[in-house]
């Protein structure tokens, strides 16, 4: 096993890139050399006190062109919205760009982005990696890896199950659309509707990693339910009466049949305080594979000695992306998908 080291620079310190800084404190495979922040009280700040740990003796700094500048093996790039641009001005300064922030798998709708992309690789002889949670790991490279062990597949359902007061940020009740009135926020595009894009880059995965075609994907349904009670939170409450839980489904279809099914569900408390009285239990991704033989597979938190369970999203989140930084580095210049890395082999996890 090699004991290389990589230079890594954080791009952003939200939540994916604070998981980001305490795993390049603790982990001798990274060292990191360069954090850049937006906001304005984080600038000048140790990047670890940004993250919740000890000083680490990394300043945090909005000055984009320094960090640029600065000699690193790898950007693990992390804001709010990847700005093509930007990942395409550190691919050609010959930094590696590894990302949570969208792109992992060539479809469509990124055609234009992916060839600037490709070109900048080239240009500056480095590689480009996406990956995260989901999109980008529990609805593509893990039923991908069920199917290994399978002789005949119906139909792929993925649940994503989020109970949004205990295990997402608070931020989440407003911009997810959160006590609004029902019949207003079926009539408005959602948040979640909006991602579809990034999603279906996740069906196309799958189904090029089965050898088949997606003609169509359909996003047919959006369903809500409704706080009998209002649902009280840190910030407030929900009223009574309005958006308190809400599941999309988007369906892919192959040879007219539905091959992946994609379930976002997103409560904020359970069946005694919702109408309908849904009852989609803890936060988890669920992966139910019709076929031969049928298979199922739940990902979630642990419970502690304690009796807690909290979903690790975020540090999943940065870590299904950090783990493949060696070998993207190591790699020959390019976008690098899923598939071209192959079978990850994460460095520096066992440790004393
Ligand atoms: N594939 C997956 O599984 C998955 C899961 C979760 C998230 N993600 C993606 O990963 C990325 C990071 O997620 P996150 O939850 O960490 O994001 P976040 O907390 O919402 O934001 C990331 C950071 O972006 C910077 N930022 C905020 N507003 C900005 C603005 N107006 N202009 C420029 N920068 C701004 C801030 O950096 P500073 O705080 O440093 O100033 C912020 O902390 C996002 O693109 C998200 O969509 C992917």
């Amino acid at each position: 096993m090699s004991d290389k080291t990589y230079r890594v620079i954080q791009w952003m310190t939200g939540d994916v890139g604070q998981a980001g800084i305490r795993h390049f404190a603790a982990c001798p495979t990274f060292d990191l050399v360069g954090v850049l922040v937006h906001s304005k009280d984080k600038v000048g700040k140790d990047a670890g006190e940004i993250a919740g740990i000890e000083p680490i003796g990394v300043i945090a700094t909005d000055d984009v062109g320094a960090v640029v500048a600065t000699d690193a093996d790898c950007v693990f790039y992390t804001p709010i919205i990847m700005d093509v641009a930007t990942v395409c001005r550190l691919l050609r300064s010959g930094k590696n760009v590894v990302t949570t922030a969208g792109f992992f798998h060539p479809t469509e709708d990124f055609r234009a982005a992916g060839d600037q992309i490709r070109a900048a690789c080239t240009e500056g002889g480095a590689s480009f990696h996406g990956g995260g949670i989901h999109p980008g790991y529990a609805g593509d490279v893990l039923p991908l890896t069920l199917a290994r062990v399978m002789s005949r597949i119906d139909t792929i359902h993925l649940y994503e199950v989020v109970e949004v007061l205990k295990d997402a940020p608070l931020d989440h009740i407003d911009w997810m659309g959160f006590g609004k009135d029902k019949d207003a926020f079926l009539s408005e595009p959602t948040i979640l509707g909006l991602g579809l894009p990034y999603f279906a880059q996740s069906m196309h995965m799958l189904a090029d990693g089965l050898g088949v075609a997606i003609d169509e994907i359909t996003a047919a349904e959006v369903d809500v339910a409704v706080a009998v009670e209002d649902i009280a939170h840190d910030e407030g409450a929900i009223a009574r009466g309005t958006v308190a839980a809400q599941r999309h489904q988007w369906t892919a279809w192959v040879d007219g049949r539905p091959l992946i099914v994609f379930h976002a569900i997103y409560v904020t408390g359970g069946p005694d305080v919702l109408e309908p009285a849904w009852d989609w239990g803890a936060t988890r991704y669920r992966i139910v594979i019709d076929g031969d033989p049928p298979t199922e597979l739940t990902m979630q938190g642990l419970r502690q000695p304690d009796g807690t369970m909290s979903h690790p999203g975020y540090p999943w989140t940065a870590m299904g992306a950090i783990n493949a930084i060696p070998e993207v580095c190591d790699a020959p210049a390019g976008w690098l998908t899923h598939f071209d890395l192959g079978l990850v082999k994460p460095r520096g996890l066992v440790r004393k």
